[in-house]
């Protein structure tokens, strides 16, 4: 395994009396795919974005890479920020622009780049990339719900993040269309080298795509590892979590 590209140390946040994490350290291997699993409601979301620095928490600390996040000024947050995406749930994308002007948002709102031509380039770079070619002047009310499920994953990728953050990115939509946006976490990480980190329900995805596990629960990890080291855990909930999720049989 490769070094951690993000750490996390001792992390505690309560909200009022409500401790959700207690003492999470978590370490994600860089270019590697981790997928956060637990019940809902444990602190998967408030874990992500305490990692993103949008929570602070109350004690513990993060690093991405050589830097610790929790140390630093706003100021220097926001600019280390760049390097991080994240694609969450409902992250919807802006109905009266087009494909290209919500794709173009980023570049010129937080890479100020003006060069119209050079925006261009990279948005129809990233519309093939993303299987989309030609869609550019199309407004989001145009596309199925999973062509703009797709637009949104590419919007998060065009600042060309080293990180990327996806929040329950197949909860709701249906089987085959959660297959697809699992299978584009895959290509982001292995044709594009960036680190993928997922929260997902979907357990069967997250043991055949994640290279790491972590489950978290009621404030602890209470199970890390690869997929077959997480199926070994001795831990009820757990094995209760693997159980039902593999389970499932039509007849
Ligand atoms: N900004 C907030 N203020 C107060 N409570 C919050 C806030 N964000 C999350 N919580 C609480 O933290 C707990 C965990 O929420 P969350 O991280 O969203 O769970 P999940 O594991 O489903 O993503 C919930 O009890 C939620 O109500
Ligand atoms: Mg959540």
């Amino acid at each position: 395994m490769m070094l951690p590209i993000i750490r996390t140390l001792h992390l505690s946040k309560s909200f009022n009396n409500n401790a959700v994490l207690k003492d999470v350290s978590l370490e994600i291997p860089e270019k590697s795919v981790c997928a956060i699993i637990g019940q809902s409601g444990t602190g998967k979301s408030v874990l992500f974005k305490t990692i993103m620095g949008m929570i602070s928490p109350d004690k513990g600390k993060v690093w991405f890479k050589d830097t610790e996040l929790t140390a630093l000024k706003t100021n220097d947050l926001i600019s280390m920020r760049k390097r991080f995406g994240y694609s969450f749930q409902n992250a919807a994308l802006f109905d009266s622009m087009t494909i290209g002007e919500n794709l173009a948002f980023p570049l010129q709102e937080v890479l100020h780049i003006t060069d119209r031509r050079e925006i261009q380039k990279q948005v129809a770079e990233l519309l093939d990339w993303i299987e989309l070619p030609g869609i550019a002047a199309k407004r989001p009310d145009e596309l199925s719900g999973g062509m703009r499920k797709r637009v949104g994953v590419a919007r998060s990728l065009i600042m060309r993040p080293e990180v990327l953050f996806f929040d329950e990115p197949t909860t709701g939509l249906d089987p085959v269309l959660s297959e697809t946006i699992n299978n584009l976490v895959v290509r982001v990480n292995r044709e594009l080298g960036i680190t993928c980190v997922m929260i997902t329900h979907d357990i069967p995805a997250a043991f055949r795509i994640a290279d790491k596990i972590a489950f978290l629960d009621q404030g602890y990890i209470i199970a890390e590892g690869s997929s077959s080291e997480v199926a070994a855990s001795g831990h009820q909930l757990v094995r209760d979590f693997i159980r039902i999720s593999f389970s499932e049989s039509p007849v």
